[in-house]
């Protein structure tokens, strides 16, 4: 499938972040801590993560998976969730390039998955995107977000614009998917974690990784950018601070 939307140049650019992050058991991670605090995935049950990334939560889920597919719509998460997966030596996970707000693909339309998992991701952001991923859910949802994130580099881009960055856009997907689990009648556990990432770009790489903040009414937005990586990069490579807090909502699907 051929994605179009340059959006997704975003998430490629930082897939080699992504990639490179542990996978360390020893790291906290709020999905897989709530996954087992509340038993979520009985041994031998299936799972659907939308949005994957490069994979890594289904790679370290997989010693208890029976079968794992995960989606992404950016080709780059895609290859990188692949490489891991073949490298942890799971062959019974699957990375499949789609966009989740295009519709369910046909691949896993009418399945039922044991969880069913949308983990910071953008593409489940709107009640109809949460209607289908709970028509794959068999068992339990859990949905996460960062309702506050801020991102140094894009404090620095922005410093003298007159602009500020959008630290609670989380937020608002969050109080609409929460507003559509409890109107359906689900009442979700809700768990909070604070986290910082530091994703290391190349120029092209943080260039990309701003489309998002990049704005028609701020013509010397990109100038900025380029100045920012100037100042900060290090043997041809930036990293970012990004400090966000995260909020987990975990909920039973009876289906
Ligand atoms: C912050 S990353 C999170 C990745 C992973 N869930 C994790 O927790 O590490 C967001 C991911 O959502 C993916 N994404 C964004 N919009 C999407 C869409 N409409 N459909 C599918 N995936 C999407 C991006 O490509 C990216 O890999």
């Amino acid at each position: 499938m051929q994605i179009r939307n340059p959006r997704h140049a975003r998430w490629d650019a930082l897939s080699e972040s992504f990639a490179t992050r542990s996978l360390s058991t020893e790291t906290p991670d709020l999905l897989l801590d709530t996954i087992t605090e509340l038993g979520l995935l009985p041994h031998g049950a299936s799972a659907l993560d939308v949005g994957c990334g490069v994979g890594h939560h289904l790679v370290r889920l997989s010693s208890g998976l029976a079968a794992g597919i995960g989606l992404d719509s950016s080709p780059g998460m895609i290859r990188q969730a692949k490489d891991l997966s073949r490298q942890s030596g799971s062959t019974h996970l699957k990375f499949v390039l789609h966009d989740w707000t295009t519709g369910t693909p046909a691949l896993i339309d009418g399945h039922r998955f044991d969880l069913v998992i949308a983990h910071k991701t953008p593409a489940v952001n709107g009640p109809a995107d949460l209607d289908r991923l709970l028509a794959c859910a068999g068992g339990a949802c859990v949905v996460a977000k960062p309702v506050y994130r801020r991102s140094v580099l894009v404090d620095a881009v922005l410093a003298g614009s007159g602009r500020t960055q959008r630290t609670a856009a989380g937020s608002k997907s969050m109080r609409v998917l929460l507003g559509r689990a409890f109107e359906l009648g689900y009442q979700p556990e809700l768990r909070h974690a604070e986290e910082t990432w530091t994703p290391r770009m190349n120029r092209e790489q943080f260039i990309a990784s701003l489309a998002e903040v990049r704005s028609a009414a701020d013509p010397d937005f990109v100038t900025r950018a380029h100045r920012v990586f100037d100042e900060c990069a290090s043997e041809g490579f930036v990293e970012d601070t990004i400090e966000a807090h995260v909020t987990l909502a975990a909920w039973r699907v009876e289906n």
